[in-house]
């Protein structure tokens, strides 16, 4: 090669140095080198059996690709902006280890279908293992929501209290919500599983290739159907990011929660010191910095998302240099999701709810209001009418200091006939419970029903998580 450029032979002139740096994408694509070799291989091998290169030749460039991965594994393969990609550098070093051989790797091929084969080599697993993280989160959830089903704790609207719910209650809510992520991501999954090699820069190619058995070497289910299309499209990253910036805001809603159950003014949880860290000035702090933070990188994610959409938006067909920008905000993402996935479950772990501060509070925010609304329902006073009437009794109870359970009977009755005795087992909290038995509430019976079958669908997206590692997913490290 008489330049390190796979493109030098149109040029007269050099190029300018600012092209050249702007044109570089090996800072942040070095990171698929394994995907960008292990697709050479595969796409070599082919070449061979189509009797487009000889058997020797494969086996010099198998052999070749071979030792690049392995220099770059151990890093003596130095990575310099003015071999532009990961793509030139592994082929550049070929032929400083193969020779003009090495020329033929590329035959039927270009750097479009290449990345786009990269990338998705890349986005398969990064999806998967999104999901292995998000799974032990929801197995962490799942593990300490079975120890709170009886422990009652104010659930809030507006951030107000309302009305008594479970701890279980309050986490399931949040399983829910991991357990439909871990659906996304399993749906991009299945969408982005098919092999763009063949497409060429865009139009395929007139060599006699075969790309079936490429894709099944590389453990891609199937083939993309139209090369325009194979080149052109990054959905199924933009559909990954989705998903992560989706989890990235369930994510921030519980590590908020966890910020205000461990302040003072809530008191209703507390991390552990392995999981806080202090402040420089102030000795007593005790700072949720995880949670803060897991807190705030929804923004980063939501930004990451934001970005390759708009880099995608109004580009015509089919590559367009545009596209590069593809990386930096899919791995960004990538990287911090997984660590607030790691993050989370591990505060999860280290998280103990207070009971007795619970119980406390919904002592204090009439919590009860509602069900002695109900109760006099059930006596045959129109909704209407006793929302009414314990209005009153609230607004009474705050001008006078008290809780409802504090007032006495007299002064129920004196509102409203209906009321007897029995009205104050109503405004028991474990009684409030274990009476919301309706279908998705939270009586602990039902929780804990709830949480089985939480179990038993997490159980099930962890095989088949398991299957498709094993079966869809190709080994980079070696070409077996
Ligand atoms: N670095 C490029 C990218 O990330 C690789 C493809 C370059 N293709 C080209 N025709 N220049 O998209």
């Amino acid at each position: 090669m008489k330049t390190p450029k796979l493109w030098s032979g149109r040029f007269a002139g050099t190029v300018d140095e600012l092209v050249d740096r702007v044109n570089a994408s090996i800072d942040f694509d070095r990171r698929l080198y394994r995907e960008d070799i292990r697709g050479s291989v595969a796409h070599v091998r082919m070449l061979a059996r189509q009797g487009i290169i000889g058997a020797s030749e494969r086996d010099q460039l198998v052999d070749g690709l071979g030792q690049v991965l392995r220099e770059i594994e151990s890093g003596e393969l130095a990575f310099q902006q003015k071999l532009e990609d990961i793509h030139t550098h592994v082929e550049v070093r070929l032929h400083e280890i193969c020779g003009s051989v090495a020329g033929k790797l590329h035959t039927a091929r270009s750097r479009n279908d290449q990345v786009a084969l990269d990338s998705r080599l890349y986005t398969k697993r990064a999806t998967l293992d999104l999901a292995d993280e998000l799974t032990t989160l929801v197995e962490a959830l799942l593990t300490l929501a079975e120890t709170h089903c009886d422990t009652v704790m104010p659930g809030y609207t507006h951030l107000q209290r309302a009305q008594p719910v479970s701890v279980a209650h309050h986490l399931h809510a949040y399983v829910e919500m991991f357990q439909r992520d871990l659906g996304r991501f399993a749906d991009a999954f299945e969408r982005m599983d098919r092999m763009p090699l063949g497409a060429g820069a865009l139009a395929g190619t007139t060599h006699p290739i075969e790309r079936r058995s490429v894709a099944a070497e590389l453990r891609f289910a199937s083939v993309t159907a139209n090369s325009i299309d194979s080149v052109a499209s990054r959905d199924y990253a933009l559909e990954l990011m989705s998903a992560a910036a989706i989890c990235g805001a369930h994510l921030s809603r519980l590590a908020e929660e966890i910020v205000l159950w461990v302040s003072q003014e809530f008191a209703f949880a507390e991390l552990d010191d392995s999981v806080c860290t202090g402040s420089s000035m102030m000795p007593q702090k005790k700072n949720p910095d995880l949670a803060e933070l897991v807190r705030g990188k929804a923004g980063r994610l939501g930004g990451n998302f934001l970005a390759l959409f708009v880099t995608l938006k109004g580009l015509p067909l089919a590559y367009n240099k545009d596209l590069q920008e593809d990386k930096e905000p899919l791995f960004d993402t990538v990287d911090h999701l997984g660590m607030c996935l790691q993050s989370m479950t591990l505060m999860l772990q280290h998280l103990r709810f207070r009971p007795e501060r619970l119980r406390q509070a919904l002592v204090q925010g009439f919590l009860g209001a509602t069900d002695l609304a109900d109760y006099l329902v059930a006596r045959g006073v129109p909704f209407r009418e006793a929302h009414e009437v314990i209005g009153t009794l609230v607004r009474t109870c705050i001008a006078e200091g008290l809780t409802l359970e504090e007032l006495p009977l007299e002064r129920f009755r004196a509102l409203s006939p209906a009321f007897e005795a029995s009205l104050f087992d109503a405004l028991d909290p474990a009684q409030m419970l274990a009476a919301r038995t309706v279908e998705g509430g939270p009586a602990p019976v039902r929780v804990a029903k709830a949480l089985e079958l939480s179990r038993a669908q997490l159980a099930a997206r962890v095989s088949e998580l398991t299957s498709w590692r094993a079966t869809r997913l190709a080994s980079l490290a070696s070409f077996e």
